[in-house]
């Protein structure tokens, strides 16, 4: 047995892991696509189509606060007013932040 092989393709099998979207992130992925994509940029790379909408992938932090889930859920007027209101159930909050989180960019980009 070639240990050194099977060390490489579990590095490989790893990185694929980390950086392919899970299903549920896929799903939060197409549910922003559905209804911010019009003025926000929701991938890891573009502009968002009105300029004062910032681009998701540059929420860091953010994300990480107790709340954001909540404020999901609870209608996103309370994070940008002059929205039209939109609300997620708790698993589709849930799948947003997760498909977020993975779309940030890193401090330092390469
Ligand atoms: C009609 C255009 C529009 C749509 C649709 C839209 N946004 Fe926004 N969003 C904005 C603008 C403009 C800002 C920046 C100004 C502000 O914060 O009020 C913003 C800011 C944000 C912020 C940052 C607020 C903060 O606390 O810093 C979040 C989070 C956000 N949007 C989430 C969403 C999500 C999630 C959706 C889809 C469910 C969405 N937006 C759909 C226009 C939009």
């Amino acid at each position: 047995m070639n240990r050194i092989c099977l060390a490489l393709l579990m590095v490989g099998a790893w990185s694929e892991v980390v950086y392919a979207l899970d299903r549920e992130q896929r799903h939060g992925k197409a549910l922003l696509e559905a209804q911010c994509a019009r003025c926000h940029a929701t991938g890891r790379t573009g502009r968002s189509p009105l300029s004062e909408a910032p681009p998701f992938r540059t929420f860091g932090e953010k994300l990480y606060d107790t709340d954001f889930e909540q404020r999901l859920q609870d209608g996103l007027t309370t994070i940008h007013p002059g929205m039209p209101t939109f609300r997620f159930g708790r698993e589709d909050a849930e799948a947003a932040v997760n498909y977020l989180k993975a779309i940030q960019q890193r401090k330092k980009p390469k």
